[in-house]
């Protein structure tokens, strides 16, 4: 894992919004969500910051082996949800038994006091754009989620893709969400600055330097930061699925190192290459030999 600009103003944004709600008791509760397109590097950004608290929590109360102490808890929001199969996702993930026939209320319950009683205070809830309210199922999945966050004395956390436009900020529901909510927005690299180039050879230099090649020279990638942007559109994801493509490639068959001409052979998922397809009918795209040339 890398520290990219994203993990660092996420970090800087958890301290201050766990410190504010354990100083402040009455008023409601800050949350965070997280938002972008897949591959941005929303999970990993938020499992990331749940590590950290959990290491800091264990150390700080001294319950560093204790097993009946959960402060973090993850949830993967399922497609379509209902409020009781929202709940069934957290019960699941503490290993709860849930009857067929119990009501999402009963699991709330069920959840929330199992909860207390691992002393949870971080709680991160990702894909939450699968949530809809469009459906008369998919309303009383958010306003679950409302209630649950306020039937319990932790920090939420929530991750998706494009949340401003999904159901979870809409309505009236939604509008109490949003107020008590900091949105932080996960883009792509760019390209059309120096200090976007700059960042973006940074980061292919960090995921190089990620990866087991014996007969790798180091930092020779950045001369195909530019190429690398056009192949992946700027994307963490992508750029790190197509260089470990790459070395296994390398490792295979025994190369040990990543140039063009493998790059060239790797194949990128569906998304990168629409991307690419794309870059390759624009006018721009032969100055981007000049552009890497000016780093
Ligand atoms: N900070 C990071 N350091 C290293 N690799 C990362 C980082 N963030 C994302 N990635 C890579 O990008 C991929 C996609 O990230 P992910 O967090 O699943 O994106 P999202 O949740 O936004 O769809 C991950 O599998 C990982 O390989
Ligand atoms: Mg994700």
């Amino acid at each position: 894992m890398l520290e990219t600009t994203d993990t660092e103003a996420l970090a800087r944004q958890t301290r201050i919004t766990l410190a504010r709600n354990a100083a402040s008791t009455a008023t409601a509760r800050r949350g965070l969500a997280v938002s972008g397109a897949a591959g941005m590097g929303k999970s990993t950004a938020l499992q990331l910051i749940g590590k950290r608290h959990e290491k800091a929590e264990r150390t700080r109360l001294d319950r560093i082996t204790d097993s009946a102490f959960a402060p973090v808890v993850y949830a993967v929001v399922p497609p379509a949800t209902t409020p009781k199969m929202l709940m069934q996702a957290f019960a699941h993930w503490l290993g709860l038994p849930v009857l067929q026939r119990a009501t999402a209320q009963t699991v709330t319950e069920q959840v929330v006091s199992v909860l207390r009683t691992l002393g949870t205070t971080l709680v991160v809830v990702d894909e939450v754009h699968n949530l809809t309210t469009n459906r008369q199922a998919g309303a009383e999945a958010a306003s679950a989620l409302k209630q649950f966050a306020d039937r319990l004395d932790a920090t939420f956390f929530y991750a998706g893709i494009d949340l401003p436009a999904t159901d979870l900020f809409a309505g009236n529901m939604g509008r109490q969400i949003k107020a008590r909510m900091i949105v932080h927005q996960m883009r792509p690299y760019g390209i059309g600055s120096k200090a976007d180039r700059e960042a973006w050879t940074e980061l292919v230099l960090g995921v190089e330097d990620l990866l087991p090649l014996a007969g790798h020279e180091p930092e020779s990638l950045a001369e195909e930061a530019a190429y690398l942007w056009d192949r992946t559109g700027g994307s963490i994801g992508a750029l790190r699925a197509l260089l470990s493509d790459a070395a296994i490639g390398a490792i295979i068959d025994g190369a040990e190192k990543i140039d063009r001409r493998r790059l060239d052979a790797t194949a990128t998922d569906y998304a990168a290459d629409e991307h690419h397809k794309a870059q390759a009918i624009r006018p721009a795209q032969p100055r981007k030999r000049g552009l890497k040339r000016a780093q």
